[in-house]
């Protein structure tokens, strides 16, 4: 079975998806993370994220490995670094880039094929997985989200402005729902839900009524 979980950054499907896929046993596959690994890719070798042939040249040199919860990058683990403010935004732009979105769509449907996993993204029950058992796709109020991001990176230790981060978003929002690929949009069949008043618990409780409701336990 497959579960897929989409929406917008800060609409807390990284944390709802990890936390589901550990309470009932299912692996987890983090797609935007490998966006932002090639992104950090680019960084590393001064590849313009806006160069899209560029971009598209780099990418048979470009191996990821995505061992328990961690990302490598050419063997090297760049699951911290991948995180900053500066990733958010390149992986957002090389995520625009046709041979970027067909490089990296093969991988998770090799990773996903034959597993039980909550994979999330932008585009899992639209084009990863339109055949997934259960799709759902996270929405919350754009304040809520960019409040959620703002502590996130300030836990990271980045000095940046509330204004700044729901400015980026703005940015990134549009951008991701704008692109002529894997656009964020909820799947025909998928169960939407705004999470702006709802505690990460009972976002979770939810997912897994809905799991067990097409394939019950017991
Ligand atoms: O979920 P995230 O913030 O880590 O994603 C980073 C960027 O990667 C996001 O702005 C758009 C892109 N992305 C994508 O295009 N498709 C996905 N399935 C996942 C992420």
């Amino acid at each position: 079975m497959i579960v897929t979980i989409d929406g917008p950054a800060g609409s807390g499907k990284s944390t709802a998806a990890r936390a589901l896929a550990k309470k009932i046993g299912y692996e987890f596959l983090d797609t935007g993370a490998m966006y932002r690994a090639v992104a950090y890719y680019c960084l590393c070798n001064s590849i313009p994220w806006e160069d899209h042939s560029a971009v598209a040249a780099a990418l048979p040199k470009i191996q990821l490995d995505m061992p328990l919860g961690r990302i490598l990058l050419n063997g090297v683990d760049v699951s911290q670094e991948i995180r900053s403010s500066q990733m958010a935004e390149g992986s957002s732009k090389v995520a625009v880039i046709h041979a970027v979105r067909e490089f990296l769509v093969a991988q998770q449907q090799a990773i996903g094929r034959g597993r039980r996993i909550v994979t999330e993204g932008r585009d899992q029950g639209t084009v990863v997985f339109p055949e997934a058992e259960l799709k759902v796709f996270l929405v919350a109020s754009p304040e809520s989200r960019a409040r959620r991001r703002f502590e996130d990176l300030q836990k990271r230790g980045e000095t940046v402005s509330f204004e700044d981060v729901l400015k980026k978003q703005y940015e990134r929002d549009k951008r991701d729902s704008e692109r002529a690929e894997g656009r964020l949009v909820a799947a025909s069949d998928a169960l939407t839900l705004d999470t702006t008043d709802m505690s990460i618990e009972e976002v979770i409780e939810l997912l897994i009524r809905e799991v067990e409701k097409r394939c019950p336990r017991g």
